[in-house]
């Protein structure tokens, strides 16, 4: 990871790409942030850091550039970098580009699709990769590295599963809150919890049944459940009311709709 022939350039300093570089123990790390104030904000914050407002060299074969803009900013960010980074291995954390769209408006070769989320922060998160058949071996195993140092990492052979992922993972830390919302505001407004405590006690049951599905790798996240679900007892009332009210499939379908919007993103900018 460390060898400082090799440059990474962030394009965007937002929320992902802090979270990627902050982590990264590489000492060649240039950020290209528009946004004055936030630039200040990260140039104190990581002096180790190359900051700037815009990308003004040419970038080589050794370099990697991360485009972590949002969406909407995509199309013309690319063109005020296009002629600088013809030479180099870019990598897209942006949901709904795909490498077609991306090779169109960059004229590139290399180009990989990085999905993290959010507790990447923590280094805690779920990063799924796609190569398309320009990546050299020895720059996946690079970029590789770069995400693995945020949490887990997935390859994948087929680009689709970019989609898939941010609708397994990308997005899912938010159904997690969710539910965990759903269950702080019953505690409080129906069983008249004060908020403080039933934020603790939900933070709790979920860290707990967590480590238990970690700890007891032997038994299926379903034998867990039946573990504490007795027949005619008070936890099967509430499952019978899950399933009356067709959780599995809610579940499917939030899922679902994730994906196709991340397809109907991929449409409007191809
Ligand atoms: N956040 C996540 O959990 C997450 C997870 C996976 C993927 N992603 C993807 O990552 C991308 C960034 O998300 P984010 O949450 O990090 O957004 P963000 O916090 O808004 O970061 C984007 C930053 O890029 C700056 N920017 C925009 N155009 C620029 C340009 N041409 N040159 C330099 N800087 C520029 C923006 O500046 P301004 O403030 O001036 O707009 C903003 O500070 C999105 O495409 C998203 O789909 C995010």
């Amino acid at each position: 990871m460390s060898d400082i022939s090799k440059r990474i350039f962030f394009i965007g300093g937002g929320n992902i790409a802090e979270a990627i570089f902050s982590g990264l123990d590489h000492t060649n790390i240039y950020v290209i942030q528009r946004n004055e104030q936030k630039r200040k904000l990260l140039e104190n914050k990581y002096p180790h850091i190359t900051f700037s407002a815009k990308l003004n060299i040419t970038t080589t074969h050794n370099d990697y550039v991360i485009l972590a803009v949002k969406p909407q900013d995509a199309k013309e960010t690319c063109k005020t970098i296009k002629y600088l980074v013809q030479q180099s291995n870019i990598i897209t954390v942006m949901s709904g580009v795909t490498t077609e769209t991306l090779t169109n408006w960059l004229e590139v070769k290399s180009i990989t699709r990085a999905m993290p989320n959010s507790p990447a922060m923590l280094k805690k998160g779920v990063t799924g990769l796609y190569f398309n058949n320009q990546v050299p071996k020895t720059c996946q195993e690079f970029i590789k590295n770069i995400f693995s140092t945020i949490g887990s990492t997935y390859i994948f052979n087929d680009e689709d599963f970019i989609d898939k992922i941010t609708a397994t993972a990308g997005s899912a830390p938010a159904y997690v809150y969710y539910l965990m919302e759903q269950m702080i505001t019953t505690a409080v407004e129906i069983f008249n919890f004060d908020p403080i405590s039933a934020k603790q006690i939900t933070l709790d049951v979920f860290k707990g049944a967590v480590e238990m599905v970690e700890n007891q790798k032997d038994l299926t996240i379903n034998e867990l459940r039946h573990n504490v679900t007795s027949k005619k007892g008070t936890t099967a009332a509430a499952i019978k009311v899950f399933e009356a009210k067709n959780f599995k499939e809610i579940v499917a379908n939030a899922m679902v709709a994730c994906y196709n919007r991340a397809k109907e993103i991929s449409f409007q900018n191809s």
